[in-house]
């Protein structure tokens, strides 16, 4: 499969944006703000809600096929109580379609190397394995394989499955992996 990774910007938020809602459809308002506010990181209102959210959004990559459909995202950001001591990953997925060809492996050694260059010790993410993100089993198997460990699991509520089988309470973990940077 022929694609590139590109920076996120003006010219293709939009499929960004829609990549992340099907990938990842239950969002805080703070995730669903998050990309749209990285497109306006140069003025008062970014500058203004990074500060109400403690959090600075450094670098997004889209993988975008020949024809400039997105087919994957990650990215980085910074969470202000960890001062420069972290950079966390951010937006890690591939559309389902164009899932198992190397698109993930791609963007997550993108970010990675990304990662290095900010003089961070850690690479950390927040993660889940809610049954309600479809391919959130794999991901954990493609953190583990790129050296992202486990360093704290919480148990939390998982959201309501309803289907025709009746209604499910779900259970999930969130979860914080790590990687050393240097
Ligand atoms: C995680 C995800 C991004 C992977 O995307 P992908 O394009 O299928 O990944 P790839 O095919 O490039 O595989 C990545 C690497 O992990 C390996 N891998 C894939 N699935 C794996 C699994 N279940 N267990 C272990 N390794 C796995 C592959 O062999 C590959 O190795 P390589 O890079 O050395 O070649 C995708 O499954 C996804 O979008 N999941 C849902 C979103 C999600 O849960 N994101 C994390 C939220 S924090």
């Amino acid at each position: 499969m022929k694609y590139r990774i590109v920076p996120v910007d003006h010219s293709n938020i939009s499929k960004a944006r829609a990549l992340v809602d099907t990938v990842f459809p239950h969002q805080s308002p703070a995730e669903r703000i998050s990309l749209r506010l990285y497109t306006l990181k140069s003025g008062w209102t970014y500058r203004f809600l990074s500060w109400v959210f403690g959090a600075d959004l450094l670098a997004f990559w889209i993988a975008v096929d020949e024809s400039g459909e997105a087919l994957g995202i990650s990215g980085l950001y910074r969470l202000r109580k960890d001062g420069h001591e972290a950079v966390w990953l951010g937006w890690y997925a591939v559309h389902p379609s164009a899932r198992g060809k190397g698109v993930g492996g791609a963007l997550l050694r993108h970010a990675i190397q990304a990662a290095r260059y900010t003089g961070g010790k850690y690479l950390r993410l927040y993660t889940s394995d809610s049954e309600l993100i479809e391919g959130s089993g794999d991901a954990q198997g493609v953190y583990e394989k790129y050296g992202l460990k486990v360093k704290s699991v919480k148990a939390v509520y998982g959201g309501l499955l309803i289907n025709r089988d009746g209604v499910k309470v779900l259970k999930a973990n969130k979860i914080i992996r790590e990687m050393p940077l240097r």
